[in-house]
This record gives C-alpha cells, sequence and structure tokens, in this order.
C-alpha cells in the first residue's frame, strides 16, 4: 500500500473590504449601544461590501494574495475549495466563478456549506485530499458576505456579523505549514438554531417570505452561546489528547471570532495563556468562513507565530458543526 502524503500549507491571503459598521452606526440602525456591544461580544466594529461587491469579489482578492504569498502558479491549482453560506448565487458555485476569474483551468472547483467551520473543515479535507494523492495543489477559500444575510431590524444578531474573506493554498508538505491532526464534526438535531429559512427548495423565496424577513439569518443567540462554549473547550482538550501536546505548548490559539466572552468562557479552565489566543473580532466581528482564515493570515503577517510554531485553528457553527486543525508551522 502506498503511504499516505503529508500535508503543509503553502501561503495565506486575506481581504476584508473597506467601509467600516461601527457600534455607533449600529445604534443608529436597532435599539443597542455601544457599552452592551462590546461588553457582551467584545466586537467595536465591522467591514461590510460595497454595494457592488458580492462574495466571490472579496475571495477573489484573498485567493490572489495567497497565490502571490505561496508562490505557485496558477496552472499547479488542480483543486478549489470555498467555503461560504453567503455564495455569490445557488448556482452556479462561488468556486466556479472564482476557478474563471483567476483563470485556474486546471482546478476542479466545489463549494461546501459548513458556516463558520468552513474554512478549518476545508483544510481537513484539502489535508485528506493531498493524502490520498487526489491533488497536489488546493486553494482553500473562507469567504463570506454576511451582510446579505443579516437581519438589520434584529439587534440580537445584527450587531455580530461583518464581512471578509481569507485563503490557503495546501500542497504535499515540503517543510513548511505541516497539518498534524485534523478533527471535523456535526449535530444536525441542533441545526434550527442558526437558519435561513427561505430562499431554498422547503420554502422558496417568496414576496411574503422577503416581506417577513424570512430570506434574512434567524438566530437563537442563547442556545448558540451554549453549544459554543462547550464545543470549544471540547475540540481544545480533545485535539491535545489526540496529538499528546499539552496547552502550554501551543503558539498560538486562532480559534473562529465568534464573541469574546465565549472565548474567555471557555478557555478559562485551559491552562492557555491569553496572550498566545489570536484575538480580532473586535475590529471585524464574526465573519463565519471567513473569520479563522483572515486570522491566521493576519497573524502570521503580524509575526505572531513563525517557522517552528505550533498553531491550532478552532472554529464552531451553524449546522451544528465543528473542525479543529492543528499546523507545526
Ligand atoms: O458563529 C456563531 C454565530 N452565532 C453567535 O455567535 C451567537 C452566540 N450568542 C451570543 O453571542 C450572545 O447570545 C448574544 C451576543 C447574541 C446575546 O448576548 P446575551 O448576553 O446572550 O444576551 P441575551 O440574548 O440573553 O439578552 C439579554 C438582554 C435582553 O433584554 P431583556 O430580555 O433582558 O430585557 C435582550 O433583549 O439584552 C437584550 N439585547 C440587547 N440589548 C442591547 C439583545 N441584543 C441587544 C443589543 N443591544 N444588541
Amino acid at each position: 500500500m502506498t503511504a499516505l502524503r503529508e500535508a503543509g500549507i503553502l501561503g495565506t491571503g486575506s481581504y476584508a473590504p473597506e467601509r467600516i459598521l461601527s457600534n455607533l452606526d449600529l445604534e443608529k440602525l436597532v435599539e443597542t449601544n455601544d457599552e452592551w456591544i462590546v461588553s457582551r461580544t467584545g466586537m467595536r466594529e465591522r467591514r461590510l461590501v460595497a454595494p457592488d461587491q458580492a462574495t466571490s469579489d472579496i475571495a477573489c482578492e484573498a485567493a490572489s494574495r495567497a497565490i502571490a504569498d505561496s508562490g505557485v502558479k496558477a496552472l499547479e491549482i488542480d483543486l478549489i475549495i470555498v467555503a461560504t453560506v453567503t455564495p455569490d448565487h445557488q448556482v452556479p458555485s462561488t468556486a466556479c466563478i472564482l476557478q474563471a476569474r483567476l483563470g485556474l483551468v486546471n482546478a476542479s472547483a466545489f463549494d461546501i456549506n459548513v458556516a463558520c467551520t468552513g474554512f478549518v473543515a476545508g483544510l481537513n479535507i484539502a489535508r485528506s485530499l493531498i493524502a490520498a494523492g487526489a491533488y497536489n495543489c488546493i486553494l482553500v477559500i473562507g469567504a463570506e458576505t454576511m451582510s446579505s444575510i443579516v437581519n438589520y431590524k434584529d439587534r440580537g444578531s445584527c450587531i455580530l456579523f461583518g464581512d471578509a474573506a481569507g485563503a490557503a493554498i495546501v500542497v504535499p508538505f515540503a517543510g513548511q505549514g505541516k497539518i498534524l491532526d485534523i478533527h471535523t464534526g456535526a449535530d444536525g438535531t441542533g441545526g434550527m438554531s442558526m437558519v435561513v429559512p427561505a430562499g431554498g427548495s422547503r420554502k422558496p423565496c417568496t414576496l411574503e417570505a422577503v416581506a417577513n424577513d424570512e430570506h434574512k439569518l434567524i438566530m437563537k443567540g442563547n442556545e448558540v452561546y451554549k453549544f459554543a462554549v462547550a464545543k470549544f473547550r471540547d475540540l481544545v482538550v480533545e485535539q491535545l489528547a489526540r496529538t499528546g501536546y499539552k496547552a502550554s505548548d501551543i503558539d498560538l490559539l486562532i480559534p473562529h471570532q465568534v464573541n469574546l466572552r465565549i472565548i474567555e468562557s471557555a478557555l478559562s479552565r485551559i491552562e492557555i495563556d491569553p496572550a498566545r489566543i489570536y484575538i480580532n473580532l473586535d475590529r471585524f466581528g464574526n465573519t463565519s468562513a471567513g473569520s479563522v482564515p483572515l486570522a491566521l493570515d493576519e497573524a502570521r503577517k503580524a509575526g505572531r507565530f513563525q517557522s517552528g510554531s505550533l498553531v491550532s485553528l478552532v472554529a464552531f457553527g451553524a449546522g451544528l458543526t465543528w473542525a479543529s486543525t492543528l499546523i507545526r508551522w
């Protein structure tokens, strides 16, 4: 039997649109205030796409930067995985739109719908396909235009989300970014805690559905909060148990940028120095599948980890879904 190949991350890139939505801007839209939002979430501002920007546009920026960073040639890329719940269209996939836009003519392409977990789940798929020898150069993107599905009349959810994209190039390991461990899971029984009711086959997007805002996200915030705290803690503990590392071995933990209270509460019982947890949700909010790759790229380029560092990625979200990855950079 042929030995499985190890996979590594060769380059990263990210993009957040320029337009800023601050807590003060939100005060003008719904009955809320800066103090409430900061104390309950840690968020101060988020980025929103321009009116003419869609998910493929911000994904294209992030992907171009990851390709340039990695040094691979466009024609070497043989698979594109786009993680998003806010595709440009229901059909075709955003991955196919990007394949044409970036001229990646040798690449197969598909989207995955794993919500906030999407980028880490995509990395895990890429790692498995590299291991199996099926592909040699995979572009994994997490990109989200949450502003297209957020209901800006619902103060319980609209304060949380922003738009952003991040990307990585995954190849057979050649000395950088070795993916040491992957884990992905789901619990569909909790699926209705975050739902966009209309626009699918169950309830097409009728005038009535739009009038009732059923084409927008509905979220049971408290249910998601409890799930997120418990799952986040479990993901870290189980990753350490599987790999034999201690929490103190992790040089940087990059969690899904969900809510500062969730992150602090989940990690309160784990022996990890808070300085080793990467947070940028104060500036970008929760960008769903864009969150982890944006933070990964930002942290890397800010020198928050170097060659040889142990970096843990942990994500969870709608579905309900979750995933973790451990990387020796
Ligand atoms: O990737 C996963 C995406 N989903 C999430 O991240 C959701 C996770 N959940 C959360 O982050 C939190 O549950 C929220 C931030 C959404 C809400 O925070 P909370 O501390 O759980 O507040 P709550 O829902 O228990 O509401 C407390 C109070 C309520 O008022 P009453 O009933 O006590 O009078 C709400 O109506 O706060 C009120 N409230 C607000 N007040 C000011 C809810 N949203 C707001 C708001 N501004 N934006």
